[in-house]
């Protein structure tokens, strides 16, 4: 991964900024979104099909999580219809964790997985096929490391396919992905995020396929809260959506703001289209991160060796800070698109 070296001010010594391929980059990526809508999830899916000029929307591939995968599937495909853009096809992949019995998120994004939006059945179908031959055999078929993967919820389609046919790396550029928490504990147990809690084996398989991986952890997203002036910015556009935006907001970020007492709500899974649209937004630096799969009070915990203890291999970037503002700025400035 080439990297710059760069100093955060005041920070914590060296930070390497991945140049990564974001909106540097002349030719659009070309990305497959792993997800499982989910209120952030949907938001970052308007937010990424909002950029085509950067970003070349394949194939949206769900998995159970947040809600089960039927729920999820729906989900992904009325994102796709609110942005217009159900040329895109969906996959449906993994029902269930590798391992681990199936845990969902219902008391975050609802029963239907869609807080404060009415859902209904969209007109378009899934796509014949499963998420994960639909990524073995687009990964395989793919030039050298030119398929970027987005993944937004528990990455058990990536792992199965990696298990199934470890040589697909050499299709993938750069997995970028929402989870893990290190600097101050997780949202689903005192120590893990909901992501690799719900499926800490396929983080396992992914954190040792020799990917290029980016982690964007709740040690970023929760620092890149609303507010009300920017709840009032994305109100502003009037516009769908704006709307679908504004109500799924706030519909889900009072429960977050009184568990962490935090003055705003978390937008997790859409930094990571802003990080591939615009990485200078976000700093980090490359470590060696593990997930634990071991029963027990740190189940799905991200053990990052921040200040390099082990001097072990650095198996991914993981990005602890960002500019909040300017993430709200450009997804309005996307969202003003649809
Ligand atoms: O912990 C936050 C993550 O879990 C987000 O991806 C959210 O959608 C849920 O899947
Ligand atoms: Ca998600």
């Amino acid at each position: 991964m080439p990297a710059l070296l760069q100093y955060r001010a005041g920070g914590r010594g060296n930070v390497l900024m991945s140049n990564t391929t974001g909106s540097q980059s002349a030719q659009p990526i070309d990305l497959i979104i792993d997800t499982d809508p989910g209120a952030d999830d949907v938001i970052a899916l308007l937010f990424a099909l909002a950029s085509p000029q950067e970003l070349n929307v394949r194939a949206l591939t769900t998995v159970a999580g947040n809600v089960r995968l039927d729920k999820t599937s729906r989900n992904a495909r009325l994102a796709l219809e609110w942005a217009g853009c159900e040329h895109v096809p969906v996959y449906a992949g993994a029902s269930k964790p590798l391992v681990r019995k199936p845990v969902y998120a219902e008391h975050v994004h609802g029963e239907e997985g869609l807080p404060g939006v009415a859902v209904h059945e969209p007109k378009r179908g899934l796509a014949e096929g499963n998420a994960i031959d639909f990524l073995i055999d687009t990964l395989l078929a793919a030039r050298p490391h030119s398929m970027t993967i987005a993944m937004l919820g528990p990455q058990t389609n990536l792992a199965l396919a990696l298990l199934r046919e470890p040589q697909i790396v050499q299709g993938i550029k750069q997995v970028v992905v929402m989870g893990g928490a290190h600097f101050n504990g997780g949202n689903i147990s005192p120590v893990a995020e909901f992501n690799l809690f719900a499926d800490p084996h396929a983080a396992e398989v992914v954190l040792k396929s020799g990917a290029d991986l980016v982690y964007l952890p709740l040690d970023v997203t929760h620092k890149i809260l609303t507010s009300e002036a920017r709840l009032e910015q994305i109100a502003a556009l009037n516009n769908k959506a704006g709307k679908l935006v504004g109500d799924i907001l706030q519909a889900c970020i009072g429960g977050d703001m009184a568990r962490y007492g935090i003055p705003g709500g978390p937008v997790h899974d859409a930094t990571v289209i802003a990080y591939l649209l615009k990485p200078a937004l976000f700093s980090g630096r490359s470590v060696n991160v593990v997930a634990d799969s071991r029963e027990g009070p740190t189940f799905g915990q991200t053990i990052v060796d921040w200040y390099d203890s082990l001097n072990a291999p650095k198996n991914a970037f993981w990005v602890d800070s960002g500019d909040a503002q300017g993430f709200f700025d450009l997804l309005t400035e996307r969202l003003a698109r649809l």
